[in-house]
């Protein structure tokens, strides 16, 4: 008898991850290779997708070894990984650069082209994006406008998770969700835009075949199987961006529960049944994993990249329990100290990648404990500028937020967050994140389980509750149009700066 495993890839910023689930929904094993990343001017982030296939083999056969499984035992393989990077290849599907992530930074001029090709709110009302550089459309432009020799041999577009698929497949497929994030997709028809393409001038030719999260996009070949370990003729599902798989893994399906992620970046993602469109776009809105839905998500850049930056710059070698334990006697607010967690740039509320960071309000008084609660309670307060737009977009009730994300292991920073948002914050049983979600949707594709939510609801259980403080909740509400202030009021200097 086999194991009936289900195999869960997620190709993020830093690592290939390979996660075996079984039929009940529980973790078999994982295994990561870390990946290497590339900066080779400011404001540039690469990789090579040739470390990406060639990290997944590795972590692939290692899973597959640590279970004490073969190909025989994976019934199913869902894909998931960092949205919005361009991976450009020819005809014969040869990769012709390194890919451009979702967090470089170069296509401010091209965001403004496509707003001046399509028209801002036309573009808004069809992707459910405004263009910004984080995202793929100005990504081909800028190859196009800056290496035409490359442009010209172009032929495929994909996404960096697709690009695994191709090589495990052979097919060039992509799944809604993220395919929402290149901003050439019709995000109410959950198709590419004719529209978009023929303004930008892409040809479609160039873009694969979308599929639903669950949904079979074609097999694994001989060619990949004698690689991996895994067997030909496995199906693979559409799977979907970090941020939907991330949500599916933590059952963030149904409308009313919001997902809440304090990983590297901070994201505020909201479920929603029909495709509703911010008119500003300063929330994404995209496509869910989940068959027919939608999402709202903001995304702050630097949420617990903030606190990476601050352990590694001010405190480094001290550990981050250590870092955080005098913060935790510091009075709320942090005596008159604000942390602005701009440190990349922003997305939401801000869409400025020449927003900066800093510490205001500085005095001898301060030491590295206040700096430290300023750092909580300024991403903290970031987050809270998405809650409030999702607050304000009319989707109705908040019945649960689901809290996940290094950071979220912190019962300090969960309960600054759950005080500074006025809302209790829930954490769930599941710490796997995109993968465990791309392994749901693999199994909810192989008949596991008939929908999405029902896999959720099988395997995802409610395991902590940080009630919101009044006292504090007062001292944030207090604070909170003093930090909104900052940015506004700091504009005009960072754009001098440049
Ligand atoms: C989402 C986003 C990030 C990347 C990398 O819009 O840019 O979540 O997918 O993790």
């Amino acid at each position: 008898m086999t194991k009936n495993l289900f195999l869960g890839i997620d190709i993020s910023t830093t690592g290939a991850k390979a996660l075996l689930m079984d039929a009940t929904g529980a973790v078999v094993t994982t295994a990561t290779t870390a990946l290497p990343l590339s900066t080779p001017k400011p404001l540039w982030s690469e990789q090579d997708p040739h470390d990406w296939w060639n990290g997944i083999v590795k972590s692939i056969r290692q899973a597959l070894q640590q279970a004490d499984a073969t190909g025989d035992d994976v019934t199913a393989i869902g894909l998931t990984g960092q949205m919005h990077g361009l991976t450009l290849l020819d005809k014969d599907g040869n990769v012709l650069r390194p890919a451009i992530l979702w967090n470089d930074q170069r296509t401010g001029a091209q965001c403004d082209e496509i707003r001046a090709r399509v028209g801002k709110a036309r573009f808004i009302q069809i992707t459910g994006n405004d263009a910004l550089t984080g995202f793929t459309a100005p990504k081909i432009l800028w190859v196009r406008e800056n290496e035409p020799e490359i442009y010209a041999r172009g032929a495929h577009i994909l996404l960096p998770k697709d690009y695994v698929r191709y090589k495990l497949t052979g097919d060039y497929a992509a799944d809604k969700a993220d395919s929402a994030g290149t901003i050439l997709f019709d995000v109410k028809a959950r198709d590419w835009s004719p529209e978009v393409l023929e303004k930008l001038e892409i040809p479609r030719e160039w873009l694969p075949k979308t599929y639903e999260g669950p949904e079979v996009t074609g097999v694994i070949s001989a060619e990949a199987a004698a690689l991996t370990g895994l067997k030909a003729g496995t199906p693979v599902v559409g799977g979907g961006g970090d941020q939907a798989a991330g949500a599916v893994g933590v059952g963030a399906v149904e409308v009313g529960i919001v997902g809440l992620v304090l990983g590297t970046s901070g994201v505020v993602f909201a479920s929603t049944d029909a495709p509703y469109i911010e008119k500003d776009g300063l929330l994404h809105a995209f496509c869910h994993a989940v068959p027919g839905a939608w999402h709202l998500m903001g995304v702050m850049l630097s949420a617990a990249g903030s606190l990476q930056w601050h352990r590694d710059t001010l405190a480094p070698g001290v550990s981050f329990d250590d870092l955080l334990a005098p913060a935790a006697d510091i009075p709320a607010g942090a005596e008159g100290l604000f942390f602005l967690p701009y440190l990349t740039g922003e997305r939401t509320p801000y869409p400025d990648p020449l927003a900066r960071a800093g510490f205001i309000g500085l005095t001898l008084r301060h030491a590295l404990p206040h700096l430290t609660r300023a750092v909580l309670e300024g991403v903290a307060f970031g987050l809270r500028d998405s809650m409030e737009l999702v607050k304000g977009a009319g989707l109705g009730e908040i019945k649960q937020i689901r809290v996940s994300g290094g950071g979220a292991k912190s019962p300090l920073w969960r309960q600054i967050l759950a005080d500074v948002i006025g809302s209790e914050l829930v954490t769930v049983n599941t710490t796997e994140g995109g993968a465990f979600g791309a392994a749901l949707l693999a199994a909810v594709g192989a008949g596991v389980w008939k929908t999405v939510p029902e896999a959720c609801r099988a395997t995802i259980k409610v395991v902590s509750a940080t009630a919101p403080q009044p006292a504090q909740v007062k001292v944030y509400n207090d604070l909170y149009p003093l930090y909104r202030g900052l940015y506004p009021a700091l504009k005009p200097t960072f754009d001098a700066v440049g």
